[in-house]
């Protein structure tokens, strides 16, 4: 399988004409680029976008490469029903990686005095945001206790040629190796890869056992070893098929104001970890394509995280519940928040037994509702409509109070304490419970035949 993002672009284009769109308009790095996907968002439609004419810039800009499920099931070269199965059992194989020579991001490198990250075209997203932000910055960085590699995205506010301020509010590998590194008074060495093929950003986001390289898990999403190539300037190496590889290093001891940066969660976030990056070397391909991940609630930005937790509390569940049906982590919770688990009850309490093995994935789910196997769990009115009829609140609900939680809900406390709520929206196992309004499937059929007919307005994708 090709590992670049080019290819990726490519075989996406020629397999869904009309989902990849060359933007010859000529853009602005103010705020443009967000207007433009919230628009396309408004009117439910997720196409990558190329903008090939950037004001200032001779580097196009690509984006919205994972803004749909679509596009997410295409990079694991499966249909999108399959999608959830498939990435939950390739997320627990691991491939190691490979090295790869003369990869294409040596093609030009900016060392010392040359490096200057003015030359790359990194947007404003929000009208409010600190300034202008690497969004789609791929981090990779070494355990400096065990030398195991990790990646994963975090936002980088340019506050220099060569500073940035950067938040690791995730709080999860990367803000550990640095802790790490702190103790020991070193800075920690790290590379910011930009352009991935959408594998690479899905593995990124899983959570491997702490021995096990966030390359090998991309490797086993690939189904072959994933291909690495060494930095110029730190021992570590990056995915080798990136556009741009911005190389450097996050200060020990060094803490300055980062932010405010239109975050996730849909609010303005004014919380950071306030770590500061220098960078050291810049190296790219030729003629690069620059990657941006829009700011905000948006699907690019969101709906990565959402699969990815869908497919790892479907792993952690399968493993205690055997009837696991369908998991949905929804955009209305931040792709983070809120998860929606059916499920078939084989045995009374299994509901109650999920609701902590599913808190227990990742430390931002704050609110998971358990329903029977006759919701969707993809149609929130359905979810609700279970919350409303299943549920007696002294008896379903259960509340952990002073976890560990996301510093950026606006809601938990400045350190992230958040208190989580687990309901039980089953009905009683084994019990008699009201029966459940059905049309005759024969009946759906002729009914669904019939209105096809009719003369009905469409509705205004607007
Ligand atoms: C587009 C995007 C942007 C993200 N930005 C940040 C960020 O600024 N800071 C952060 O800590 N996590 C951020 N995350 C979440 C982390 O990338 C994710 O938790 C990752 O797995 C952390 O990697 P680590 O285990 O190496 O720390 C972002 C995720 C996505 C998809």
């Amino acid at each position: 399988m090709k590992q670049d993002l080019r290819s990726f672009v490519e075989e996406y284009g020629r397999a869904y004409p009309g989902e990849v769109i060359r933007v010859s308009e000529p853009v602005g790095l103010q705020f443009d680029l967000q207007a433009v996907v919230l628009e396309l968002e408004r009117r439910r439609r997720f196409p990558i976008l190329l903008f090939e004419n950037v004001h200032g810039h001779t580097i196009p800009i690509i984006c919205n490469v994972m803004a749909s499920r679509r596009a997410l099931a295409f990079a694991l070269g499966v249909e999108e029903a399959q999608m959830p199965l498939e990435y939950a059992r390739r997320l627990k194989e691991y491939i190691k990686p490979v090295v790869a020579r003369d990869p294409p991001f040596r093609h030009t490198i900016l060392k010392g005095e040359q490096v200057d990250l003015s030359k790359l075209p990194i947007p404003t997203y929000f009208p409010g945001d600190g300034g202008p932000y690497i969004t789609a910055a791929m981090t990779v960085a070494k355990d400096p206790d065990t030398g195991v590699e990790t990646e994963g995205y975090h936002r980088y506010q340019v506050k220099g040629p060569t500073k940035m301020g950067v938040s690791l509010h995730s709080r999860r590998r990367m803000f550990e190796y640095q802790r790490r590194a702190e103790a020991r008074g070193k800075n920690l060495e790290c590379a910011i890869v930009l352009g991935l093929h959408p594998v690479i950003g899905m593995g990124s986001l899983a959570y491997p056992p702490p021995e096990v390289s966030k390359f090998e898990v991309v490797g086993g999403l690939f189904g072959e070893p994933m291909q690495i190539a060494r930095c110029e300037t730190i021992d570590l190496m990056v995915p080798a098929w990136g556009e741009i590889v911005i190389e450097g290093e996050i200060l020990a001891g060094v803490r300055e104001k980062e932010g405010p940066f239109g975050e996730f969660t849909g609010y303005m976030a004014r919380r950071s970890t306030e770590h500061v990056f220098i960078a050291k070397a810049i190296a790219m391909r030729e003629r690069p394509w620059y990657q941006s991940i829009s700011s905000g609630r948006v699907p690019d930005h969101i709906l990565p995280l959402g699969v990815l937790r869908e497919v790892e509390i479907r792993n952690a569940l399968s493993r205690v519940i055997p009837n696991v049906r369908a998991v949905h982590v929804p955009t209305s919770g931040c792709a983070a928040f809120t998860a929606f688990v059916s499920i078939t009850q084989t045995r009374p309490g299994e509901a109650k037994h999920a609701i902590p093995v599913v808190f227990g994935v990742d430390h931002y789910l704050k609110f998971v509702v358990i329903v029977d196997d006759d919701v969707d769990v993809f149609d929130e009115s359905d979810v609700l409509w279970a919350l409303a009829t299943r549920v007696q609140a002294d008896r379903d609900v259960v509340v952990i109070s002073g976890s560990l939680g996301a510093i950026l809900d606006p809601s938990a406390s400045e350190q992230g304490l958040t208190a989580k709520i687990g309901i039980d929206a089953t009905r009683p196992f084994g019990q008699a419970f009201a029966e459940k309004l059905l049309m005759s499937p024969e009946k759906v059929a002729w009914a669904r035949e019939l209105v096809d007919r009719l003369p009905i307005a469409r509705p205004d994708p607007g």
